[in-house]
């Protein structure tokens, strides 16, 4: 279509949308309609006009609302208006915005949302309900914030066979272990301005404790590996336990810690985690920083590939939340709304974690006297353990040194009973982390 044909397209046809919240993202939303709108017309050959927003309290004061936009409280002045064909969800949680979205889709309107706790829970029988009214479902925004990610898995890399997916999808943890790391904040101090920032969720316990990061793993790993997989799946640990201490030791070894959601499809099946894990400074996601978050793939054909920008916070969420706007709204313009029916998804075996592998990094208190070195060892090497280094610092507690010790690769199972076997040893008063290394 020639540029003048495209713009009389545009001034012909207006699609009427409605927002559900207009918090940190709903107000980008918002701002990038008024700074972008002319440009997203341009783009999908329409103008596309946010006629009401749904709020829980319409009375607050919100300056950057245009005086023909409808605020109201109650879901049933966009459900019922047929005028509204595209409803974008902001509002997170899962209930009522699981319900609202169930019942837009059955009003056959298309629905865009960020919410990835709705969809590591609900996606499924969303896509379905999708296909079944002939409309769109996309959530490109759930995922890794500004970063499109979850577009090119759908599409750009669906010749690919996916063996590993592996992410920093987490900007609030992110954020707190890159000012832990470069300035020495506490993790309170991080948090807060994490907080403050607009990056964490209302209750921030899903982002230190690692859900945050485990619902995205299981976004990224059905489309990855084309699997039904659920939280339950993945072995899910927060940064709460990272120290300064072990913040320093992995600078001295070579390393930086990250938060990591980790997907692997191999012959034991698929493997998903979210932990912290050292990785090499040489490494393409230990330069990812503060709210920066990147998702690094590998693909039989591509090889390895990094997606990256901004994971949280209100306008860069809002660009994914807006460019899937565009997408529906292109889909309305050339009748093929509905036509993406997600990919089927087969049922592939879990690898238990007792089964993964990796390197590790263990922290152990330990009596200062001769010999305690020589126990540890043969504690390792009576799991099957083999150590690739060993350093041993005095601390401030009197009589007391510290152990670090880095692994080579084992299976997870063999690590637990090293564990096992340094925890009945007189001489070990406590082992004070253990962190996976990856290579
Ligand atoms: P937020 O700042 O807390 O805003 C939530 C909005 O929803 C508010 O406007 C609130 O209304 C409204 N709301 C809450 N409960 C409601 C209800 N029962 N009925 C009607 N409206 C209700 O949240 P946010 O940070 O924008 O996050 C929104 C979604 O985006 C979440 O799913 C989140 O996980 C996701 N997300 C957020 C980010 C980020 O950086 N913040 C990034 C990616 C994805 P009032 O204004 O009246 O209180
Ligand atoms: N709380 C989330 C984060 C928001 O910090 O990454 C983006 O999903």
């Amino acid at each position: 279509m020639q540029n003048n044909d495209k713009n009389n397209a545009a001034s012909a046809n207006k699609i009427k949308i409605a927002l559900l919240g207009l918090g940190t993202v709903g107000s980008g939303v918002m701002r990038v309609f008024g700074e972008n709108g002319d440009v997203m017309a341009f783009r999908t050959g329409a103008t596309i006009e946010i006629k009401t927003v749904l709020v829980r309290d319409a009375a607050k004061k919100r300056d950057f609302i245009e005086d023909n936009v409808v605020v109201t409280e109650n879901i049933e002045d966009i459900l019922k208006d047929e005028e509204i064909k595209i409803v974008v969800e902001m509002i997170g949680g899962i209930n009522p915005a699981l319900d609202y979205m169930t019942r837009a889709l059955k009003a056959k309107k298309s629905v865009v949302t960020a919410n990835k706790d709705v969809l590591a829970e609900h996606g499924g029988e969303l896509l379905q309900l999708a296909e079944e009214n002939g409309v769109d479902f996309f959530f490109e925004a759930s995922v890794g914030g500004g970063i499109p990610i979850i577009l090119p898995l759908r599409k750009s890399l669906s010749a690919n066979r996916v063996t590993e997916i592996m992410g920093i999808v987490n900007g609030t943890t992110n954020y707190m272990l890159t000012k832990m790391t470069e300035e020495g904040a506490s993790f309170e101090t991080a948090l807060k301005e994490a907080q403050d920032l607009g990056y964490a969720e209302a209750d921030p316990t899903a982002d230190v404790d690692g859900l945050d990061a485990a619902r995205k793993a299981v976004i990224l790993a059905s489309l990855a590996f084309n699997t039904k997989v659920s939280l339950k799946d993945v072995d899910t640990k927060g940064i709460r336990k990272i120290k300064p201490l072990d913040i320093e030791y992995a600078r001295e070894l070579g390393y930086v810690i990250k938060l990591l959601a980790v997907g692997r499809e191999s012959d034991k099946g698929i493997e998903l985690a979210v932990h912290p894990v050292f990785l090499p400074k040489g490494h393409p996601l230990a330069a990812v920083n503060g709210v920066f978050n990147a998702i690094f793939v590998r693909g039989n054909a591509i090889g390895e590939a990094m997606f990256y920008g901004q994971g949280a916070g209100s306008l860069p969420t809002a660009s994914a939340v807006a460019a899937d706007i565009v997408e529906v709204g292109r889909d309305i313009v050339n009748g093929t709304l509905g036509s993406w029916h997600g990919n089927p998804l087969t049922e592939k075996k879990i690898c238990p974690t007792k089964e993964t592998e990796s390197g590790y990094y263990v922290r152990l208190l330990v009596d200062d006297k001769p010999g305690v070195l020589g126990l540890i060892a043969t504690a390792f090497g009576n799991s099957s353990v083999s150590l690739k280094s060993v350093m041993q610092t005095k601390r401030s507690i009197p009589e007391h040194a510290e152990i670090v010790a880095i692994t080579h690769r084992v299976t997870h199972k063999f690590m637990e009973s090293a564990l096992d076997r340094l925890k009945n040893l007189t001489v070990v008063d406590e082992i004070k982390n253990v962190i996976r290394v990856e290579n």
